[in-house]
Parts: structure tokens; sequence; C-alpha cells
């Protein structure tokens, strides 16, 4: 397998430093693994013999690189079939999708497998993408897209067939769940709790994809149609974010053992929204993590906790790597 990583920012780079650990690991799998080109912005480096991924670890932006082409793009590698698995990780972007869904779409359409943890294309275009995803019999994986390291898709996928999810909640928004956290914890106002997660870098400077809901949105959106089998659009989930939540309702809440958490659902509705969570709950999870509760037929109530966010995101595109490389090996023999 020739794979191109699309998007040098903190996935990219934190992908290449897991290839560089696990390289042996993946040539296990399949001997002829190589990283052969990784794309930003504003050009990529290409090899069709393989890059050193060690060198690749070493660099922080692409263009230190000596073989950095400025001016080349993603899509032209993935038009000229140099590769055959792409990492897609360039930013979520939940207007047009773009420029990750030009991505997914070519390489799809060429047979090319795609790994992403990027949300844009999926929440905007979920059945379109999956139907070429199979007309050209590849791989479009995509667990980093909701609740990082959490691998909800493949637990559902290989170790859950025979059940049926009836219903699903999560915390999957760790911005949220920090400052509500801080909220229940240091009895701090929601204002002062966000700046504080701003100053960590925990929340962006214009917080309102995360405190509005947008974000666990997007994650409900992708989870009911993956797992669900639905047609959710980002504008069927109805939602509420946590600006609203005061000190007071969560001291209240704290003095008869609940908390409040900003939960997605998928039930019969789509839906995100502060809720009463009892403490003892598995869902009570705190500070960053993430944490999905999924009810089955026949299994009952599993619940996941994890990170949401941050590098530990690496071990779900990783594994989707793997997984890719492991169904084109079976393939093979
Ligand atoms: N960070 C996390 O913890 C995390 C967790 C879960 C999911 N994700 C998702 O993973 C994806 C990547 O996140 P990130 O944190 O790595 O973002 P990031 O640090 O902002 O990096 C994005 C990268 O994409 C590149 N890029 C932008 N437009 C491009 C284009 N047209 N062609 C090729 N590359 C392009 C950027 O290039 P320049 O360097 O030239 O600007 C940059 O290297 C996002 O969709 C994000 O939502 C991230």
């Amino acid at each position: 397998m020739r794979l191109l990583i699309i998007g040098f920012g903190f996935i990219g780079k934190e992908l290449v430093k897991a290839l560089r650990g696990k390289i042996r690991l993946l040539r296990e799998i399949d001997r002829d693994f190589m990283v052969v080109g990784a794309a930003d912005s504003k050009g990529y480096i290409f090899d069709a013999g393989g890059l050193d991924v060690d060198g690749l670890s070493a660099i922080n932006r692409l263009s230190e690189h000596q073989g950095y082409r400025a001016g080349g793009s993603a899509s032209e590698l993935i038009n000229e079939d140099l590769c055959n698995v792409i990492v897609e990780a360039t930013p979520t972007n939940i207007k047009d999708g773009e420029p990750g869904l030009t991505h997914i779409r070519l390489a799809l359409s060429r047979g090319i497998h795609v790994v992403t943890p990027n949300k844009g294309p999926l929440v905007l275009a979920f059945r379109e993408l999956t139907s070429i995803a199979e007309r050209n019999s590849c791989d479009l994986l995509y667990e980093g897209t909701v609740a990082g390291a959490i691998p909800i898709f493949s637990l559902a996928r290989e170790c859950l067939r025979g059940d049926k999810i009836i219903r699903l909640s999560g915390i999957l928004n760790g911005t949220t769940n920090y400052i509500l956290s801080r909220m229940f914890f240091e009895e701090t106002s929601f204002d002062i709790a966000l700046k504080e997660a701003q100053e960590k870098g925990i929340a962006e400077r214009d917080p309102s994809y995360d405190v509005d809901g947008v974000d666990a949105a997007c994650k409900v959106v992708i989870l009911a149609n993956a797992l669900m089998k639905r047609n959710a659009k980002i504008g069927d989930v109805e939602r509420v974010g946590i600006r609203g939540v005061t000190q007071e309702a969560i001291s209240l809440a704290k003095k008869a053992n609940y908390a409040i958490k900003l939960i997605g659902t998928i039930d019969r509705r789509l839906e995100v929204a502060p809720k009463l969570v009892p403490i003892n709950h598995p869902l009570c999870v705190h500070g960053t993590l993430n944490a999905i509760h999924i009810e089955m037929d026949l299994a009952g109530e599993i619940t996941l906790v994890g990170y949401g966010a941050g590098k530990e995101t690496v071990s779900a595109v990783l594994n989707d790597l793997i997984t890719v490389l492991k169904r084109r090996s079976k393939q093979k023999h």
C-alpha cells in the first residue's frame, strides 16, 4: 500500500510520529507499505519509492523538506493514481466540506481507500461518499471523526454485529465538558470557565462551534447515519448549547447528586442539549473526556470513555489504516 497524507497539521504530524514507531507492525501486515507523499495547503512532497518516515517526523512544516513542490495540490497526486490509500486530515468545514470533500470524492471514485478524521465531508455527504466507496470496492473509514480515540464504529461493526442499537447518547465534545466540569467542581461561572478553557487552548477564540453544540450535532449526524442507518442532516438535530447553563443550576443539580452535561442523543429524535446526569452514571465523566453510552437489544448497555481530541486521536487514524492494510492483504492471499 502506498499512503498519501493530506494535511500536515496536528493530526498529520502526529500520524507520521506514530507511523515511525509502528512501521514494523505495519510492514508485518503489508511488507510493501510506504508513505509516498504528504500535502499541505500550499504544496506537497512525493517520492514513488517511499519517503523516509524518520526524516518526515523530524520536520515541522512540509516546506522544510528539500523535495517540497510549492504550488502542487493533493488532488494532482490522487488524479495520477500515485497512491492507493489516503489519510485526509485537512480542517473540518461544515459549510461545504472543502477541501476534504473534493479529496475524498476524488480518491474513492478512483478506487483509492480513504481514512479520515475530518467531520465536514461525512456530515454533508455521508450517503454519497459511502455509495461511491461501495461502487468502487474501497474502504472509507472515519473512526477519528467522533469521540477521538474511542473506537465506537469498529466496536459496533466488528463486535456487536448481531445487536440492534436502540439508542445512543454521549458526551461528544471535550471543550464543553471541560467548561461544565470546571463549573461543577470549582463553582465558577460559565464566562470564567470559558475564558480559562480559551487560555489553555481547549476552546477556540470563537467558541460558538463548541459551546452552541454544533460540533456535538455533527457527531450525532455521523453516528446516526453510520450506526443507525439514518439519512440525517445537521438541520435534523434539535440543538441547545451550554451558554444558558448557570452556576445556580449546576449547584442545585449537584445537591441532588446530578451533574449537567451536554448530551448528544440518537433515538427517534436527534438532539444535543444540556441534561441532568446522575453522578454515579457511567456517562458522567469530567474534564475533556468523552463518553458514549449504547443501548442494544442483546448486549443491554455499554459505555465507552476516552479522549475525544488531541494526540490520542491518532490511534483512531492509525487503526483505521491498519484495517485497510489487513483487508487488502487478505485479498492478495
Ligand atoms: N486535532 C484534533 O485533536 C482532532 C481530533 C479529531 C478530529 N480532528 C480532525 O482532523 C482534521 C485535521 O485536524 P488538525 O488538528 O490536524 O488540523 P490543522 O492542525 O489545522 O491542520 C490542517 C492541515 O490541513 C492542511 N490543508 C488545508 N487545506 C489544504 C488543502 N487544500 N490541501 C492539502 N492540505 C490542506 C493545512 O495546511 P497548511 O499547514 O498549509 O495550512 C494543515 O497542514 C480536522 O478535520 C479535524 O476536525 C482533529
